[in-house]
């Protein structure tokens, strides 16, 4: 009895003495992702998780940089924290991910606004690297990695639902388009075993999570040959080349392995979502029907000048492609508008492909002129900024009309709905995708968080649709 209360002293005391970390994620899903993994680490070295920013030891920002806005946002919060730092200076902060990379030492060095300065590939270094701060060293490694995909640590999933979870397979990208800065901050394509995929899945199915979304800058290029670089393929043995895993097989794996999960992948480049992929979409039931394929452009001068890998008519031809083997495939866009020396012409071509395609939902933006990119260097950005908001304004209409009038044809229909959380604006109703990544709000009746509701649509906006259970 004694032991037992000592040994419950003790724990308390262990745990009243953990230092406490909050990561703020900022920019892309792979950010949520990669800050599920930092979470991880520091777990390992005794930290633990707290959502309040005023009890924390350590303060880390997943940054992104891949508009200039978001650099403000991030520079913004920063701010904020400092005022926190000025009462409690044993605080640490942190900035990671794609500002860290691009920006180096800067923030450290030259500005001293943080203390710790990590890239997107060294996040093992963190334990380190908060060492070296002990010690008042510098605290910054931004290098890039050939192989580091962080297959072997399990995300510790510290902000979830407990339903949905983000899985990464590859990391970098190789397209090099000239308006993007994630080639640089994100280094070289690589993939990640697929036996490690399989046993992160797995562990979540048995955790009661219900939908994975397999996550990458450009997921249809997958390609396991043993580890490296995705450009270093051709170089592999033959052996190695012929017992190569794509994405297609991959999605074939998951899908197969877990048959009552959904699965979701994004983001897909139009260059290399094959038909392979698209048959194994249709093949399995839990592979929802959703596609985020970006465009950026419908202009093919455009498109050339991005470094896009494929003409306006090959994207179309692509989307008849799916149309077919997919008949009721979500399709969602990206689209980047008043990109250098873009013509009224080019945009009304964008305006055109869009009519066409009938996107369900799409993320549009003023092009932003990324420092170092081939785009900055070779080209003046030279739209001026009230014709990128006029020609933004209009292709927002236009996507929110496509929207609605694609969300009204789901009137009168049945949907399947995994349930994923409380309606924001009722806490009478449920809110959950339909397979084509489409909001669903209906009344709770006796379902619960992580069922599955058949649901008649009766109403929609332009971003949801509204419902009954059947
Ligand atoms: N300016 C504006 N939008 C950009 N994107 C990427 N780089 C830029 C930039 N420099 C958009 C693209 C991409 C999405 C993630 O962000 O549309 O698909
Ligand atoms: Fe950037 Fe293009 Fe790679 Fe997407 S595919 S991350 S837009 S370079």
């Amino acid at each position: 009895m004694i032991t037992k209360t000592l040994e419950i002293t003790k724990k308390k005391k262990r745990i009243s003495n953990t230092r406490k970390f909050s990561i703020i994620s900022y920019g892309c899903q792979m950010n949520v992702s990669d800050s599920e993994v930092v979470a991880s680490i520091l777990e390992g070295i005794g930290y633990t998780y707290s959502n309040d920013l005023n009890e924390s030891d350590l303060i880390l920002l997943n940054t992104c940089s891949i508009r200039e806005k978001a650099e403000i946002t991030v520079r913004k919060k920063l701010e904020t924290i400092n005022a926190i730092k000025k009462n409690k200076k044993n605080l640490k902060v942190g900035v990671l991910g794609c500002m860290a990379e691009r920006l180096k030492e800067k923030f450290l060095i030259e500005e001293k606004i943080v203390d710790l300065v990590v890239g997107p590939d060294a996040y093992r270094d963190i334990p380190n690297l908060l060492k070296e701060i002990e010690f008042g060293n510098d605290a910054v490694n931004v290098l890039l990695s050939k192989e580091e995909t962080y297959a072997d640590i399990n995300p510790s999933r510290f902000n979830t639902n407990g339903i949905n979870a983000f899985v990464s397979i590859t990391r970098g990208c190789d397209n090099m388009c000239t308006f993007c800065i994630v080639p640089f901050t994100r280094g070289r394509e690589r993939s990640r075993d697929p036996k490690t995929i399989l046993s992160e899945i797995n562990n979540l199915v048995k955790n009661g999570y219900k939908e994975v979304t397999l996550l990458g800058q450009n997921v249809d290029s997958y390609l396991w040959y043993g580890g490296g670089l995705k450009k270093d393929f051709n170089k592999a043995s033959e052996i190695q080349r012929k017992t190569s895993i794509n994405f297609a097989m991959l999605l074939e794996i998951v899908a197969k392995n877990f048959k009552n999960t959904r699965i979701r992948f994004t983001t897909s480049n139009p260059q290399d979502i094959d038909k392979e992929v698209l048959e194994t979409m249709a093949k399995y039931e839990n592979i929802c029907n959703h596609i985020h394929l970006p465009v950026q452009s419908g202009s093919d001068e455009i498109l050339k000048k991005m470094n896009r890998k494929h003409t306006v008519e090959e994207y179309r031809e692509l989307v008849k492609k799916i149309k077919k083997i997919l008949p009721d495939c979500g399709i969602s866009q990206d689209m980047i508008t008043g990109f250098p020396n873009e013509t009224e012409d080019d945009h009304l071509n964008t305006l055109k492909l869009m009519d066409y395609v009938k996107y369900d939902f799409g993320f549009m933006f003023k092009y932003s002129e990324r420092p170092g990119t081939l785009a900055a260097k070779k080209f003046e950005d030279n739209i001026p900024e009230s014709v990128k908001q006029r020609r933004l304004s209009e292709i927002i209409n236009l996507q929110l009309k496509h929207s609605y009038q694609n969300l009204f044809n789901y009137r009168g229909k049945k949907v399947k709905v995994l349930i994923e959380k409380e309606s924001k604006k009722s806490s009478e109703h449920w809110c959950g995708r339909n397979p084509q990544n489409i909001m669903v709000v209906f009344p709770k009746g006796k379902l619960k968080i992580g069922q599955y509701a058949d649901v008649t649509i009766l109403d929609n906006t332009s971003t949801t649709l509204i419902g009954q259970i059947i």
